[in-house]
């Protein structure tokens, strides 16, 4: 450790035990990853047309898209590669990439400009807060989250972006009947990703009972 991470941990586990910061355990760590030129150049271009910014706060889905097409998000779209065939092939839907990689975001935007894709916009930032802060409830046709980061080890389990509360803000920003599309590789992981939606689901029975019931 240098002299001044050294001194930056310091200050963080002293805000810590004073009350005034509070860690996040988050899905992600932040990787230093080198942008190509390709990758800069490509963001410093079109990051005006093709970006989303989490200060901007809340969107209006049809001012950004300027049309009122149904609305695709993906999480965690890595380099963007399927991302970029599925707006291609589909023109009519609208698609919002979230990704924290900036190498990835660099490299996704440089592949939607070759392909000419008009129906794309992206984030660079935390998903979570991108839906809590951004997204509009009821707004989203389809959430996808494709071969989320496993964090295999038991004890980093709470990393997984997978979680009841996760899944809650999920079913919160689709609209009636839409689609939550998880894959992953991982039979633990897909085990867990089926009990929060069970118990998601559970709520919502519980809940409308409850309101059926007055
Ligand atoms: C294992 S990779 C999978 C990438 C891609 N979906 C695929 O199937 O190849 C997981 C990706 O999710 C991103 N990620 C993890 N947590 C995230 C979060 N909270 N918000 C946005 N992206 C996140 C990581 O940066 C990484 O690119």
């Amino acid at each position: 450790m240098t002299e001044k991470t050294e001194r930056i941990h310091k200050t963080i586990e002293q805000a810590e035990q004073e009350g005034k910061y509070i860690r996040k355990v988050r899905s992600f760590v932040k990787r230093e990853g080198r942008l190509t030129k390709g990758q800069e150049r490509a963001l410093a271009e079109n990051w005006q047309a093709m970006g989303l910014n989490h200060n901007d706060g809340m969107i209006d889905p049809k001012n950004v898209f300027k049309n009122a097409q149904p609305i695709v998000l993906e999480i965690g779209f890595g380099m963007g590669k399927s991302l970029i065939e599925m707006a291609k092939k589909v023109p009519e839907l609208n698609f919002i990439g979230v990704e924290v990689h900036k190498p990835g975001v660099g490299a996704c935007i440089s592949l939607a400009v070759d392909e000419g894709i008009m129906n794309l916009k992206l984030y660079e930032h935390d998903a979570i807060e991108i839906l809590a802060n951004c997204i509009p409830d009821q707004s989203l046709t389809t959430v996808q989250l494709f071969f989320p980061d496993p964090w295999h080890k038991k004890k980093h389990h709470k990393r997984r972006i997978v979680q009841a509360s996760f899944v809650e803000s999920i079913r919160q920003k689709l609209k009636i009947g839409g689609v939550f599309h998880m894959a992953t590789d991982w039979q633990n992981y897909a085990e867990c990703m089926l009990e929060d939606m069970q118990s998601s689901l559970q709520r919502m029975i519980m809940y409308h009972a409850l309101i059926l019931a007055h």
